[in-house]
């Protein structure tokens, strides 16, 4: 099965909160500096709850992984306004598919949501993108770890439609989404046969 989606051919549409439309599409390789902006406008405590680690900025690796978009292993979504004729960065959301798990394909699941647009269904948005195009590579799961504290993406995930089981973990809380099997790909994603 061929499931290549080319970044900038998979766009969707949806609304803030607040009304305002944005977009969502897929990073590609020439998109490293979105994360270092993104970064760069959270709080120390969004970056801490990102990486459940210390952090100032996107390390080399990090900068190398977020661009290096291949949907069977790593998917990266940036979710942007346009604003005064301006792209404007305001959401990322990613999958790293687990190589080792044996049994069904899964994934580990990432956001950040930039200060001032949290809270206004950016998250939502992405996950449910992330999950048609996971589904459409095969992927049966979805898993996350998540500060306890952190009650905005524990809320994305109780409220996000798929089955879901929370596990506290060593101070964590680990998140397992089930993905339904259909096969389901937004009309405007192009998917090569
Ligand atoms: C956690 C995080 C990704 C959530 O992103 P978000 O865009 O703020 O999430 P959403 O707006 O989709 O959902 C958050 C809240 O808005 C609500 N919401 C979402 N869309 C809504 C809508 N259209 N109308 C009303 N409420 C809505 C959700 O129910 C949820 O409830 P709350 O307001 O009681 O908190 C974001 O806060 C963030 O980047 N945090 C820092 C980094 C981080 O924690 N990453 C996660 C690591 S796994």
């Amino acid at each position: 099965m061929n499931i290549e989606v080319p970044a900038r051919k998979y766009l969707a549409h949806d609304k803030l909160r607040d009304g305002r439309e944005f977009a969502v599409r897929i990073v590609g390789p020439e998109d490293k500096a979105i994360l270092s902006e993104v970064m760069h406008h959270l709080s120390p405590q969004s970056r801490y709850f990102r990486y459940l680690t210390l952090k100032d900025e996107p390390t080399v690796d990090d900068l190398a992984l977020f661009a290096d978009v291949n949907v069977k292993h790593h998917l990266a979504l940036v979710a942007f306004l346009v604003e005064n004729g301006e792209t404007v960065p305001i959401g990322l959301g990613e999958y790293f598919v687990n190589e080792e798990a044996k049994r069904a394909r899964s994934a580990e699941l990432a956001f950040a949501v930039e200060e001032e647009y949290q809270g206004m269904g950016v998250a939502t948005a992405l996950l449910r993108q992330l999950a048609e195009i996971a589904q459409s590579a095969g992927i049966a799961e979805f898993t996350a770890l998540v500060h306890p504290d952190n009650r905005k993406m524990l809320e994305v995930f109780a409220h996000c439609g798929l089955a879901v089981v929370f596990q506290d973990v060593f101070a964590a809380v680990q998140v397992r989404l089930k993905l339904p099997q259909a096969i389901r790909v937004s009309p405007e994603t192009k998917v090569p046969a």
